[in-house]
């Protein structure tokens, strides 16, 4: 199943914890005048950039009536108590996110975060009304042993267990390979695809052959400006999340107008 839905692709930036609110607000300053043609172009993508927590006031008046969304790395699944050095749902909505990062693959290795854990907070960002960009993929011990596709399997349907179909419609899932992460070893746009597709069939059979025509599905994992076509080449392929290229504005522009 490939590619007879319009669906609209998405550039998200992943700043991981690099800038401070007044380098927020410098990058934001400068990406606007290299985006301004998206909103017209053939194609036009969402925008949206993830800044740490202590940045997103700075982003917010920065992202004002620029059509630039922001997203939250990560959030904790309770409403609110004592959890120290977490931040809630409704905390990223007031500060002016509209998605949430949520289990990427550094905060499944460094931080304990499981599919269970993921599962909840897919579950409590969608209920607050946030869009989660929900973060799988394998090592690349998995993947040498063959394991891709079970192991994708696991993460969605363990990541996605329990949501209404109207709920998972609502999700962007980010196929992330461990290995190309921060590597500067791109996933072929072919092998991104395979899982892609893969991942697409998975959805269909869990919330039918319409929604999962309309879910998008970004790659993540060393995307630059000199491999962002490729992979754009691929149906099944719906954006990119993008890591060490989103640090600077003219490479995330170059990504955005792709
Ligand atoms: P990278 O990171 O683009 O630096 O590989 C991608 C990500 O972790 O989301």
């Amino acid at each position: 199943m490939t590619d007879s839905s319009p669906r609209r692709p998405l550039m998200a930036a992943n700043w991981k914890m690099h800038k401070t609110p007044a380098e927020t607000a410098e990058f934001l300053a400068r990406l606007q005048p290299l985006v301004a043609a998206n909103r017209e172009a053939a194609r036009p993508c969402d925008i949206v950039v993830a800044p740490p927590f202590p940045c997103l006031p700075a982003a917010a008046a920065a992202a004002r009536g620029t059509g630039i969304e922001l997203a939250g790395q990560n959030m904790h699944w309770e409403s609110h108590g004592a959890f120290t050095g977490e931040v809630s749902a409704a905390m990223l909505l007031a500060a002016g996110c509209r998605y949430v990062i949520l289990g990427h693959s550094e905060r499944r290795q460094y931080f304990g975060e499981t599919d269970a854990t993921v599962n909840r907070k897919l579950h409590a960002a969608l209920a607050a009304g946030l869009t989660p960009i929900f973060c799988l993929g394998e090592t690349l011990a998995q993947r040498e042993a063959g394991e891709t596709e079970a192991v994708l399997r696991e993460q969605l349907e363990r990541g996605m267990l329990g949501l209404a179909p109207a709920q998972a419609a609502v999700c962007v899932i980010a196929y992330e390979p461990v290995w190309a992460i921060g590597t500067g070893k791109t996933a072929t746009p072919e092998t991104a695809a395979e899982a892609h597709r893969y991942l697409r069939r998975r959805l269909a059979l869990l919330y039918g052959e319409a929604a999962a025509a309309a879910q998008r599905i970004l790659y993540g994992g060393s995307v630059k400006p000199d491999n962002i076509r490729g992979l754009m080449a691929q149906p099944d392929i719906d954006g990119a999340l993008v890591g060490g290229a989103s640090l600077d504005p003219q490479a995330f522009a170059a990504l955005v107008n792709f």
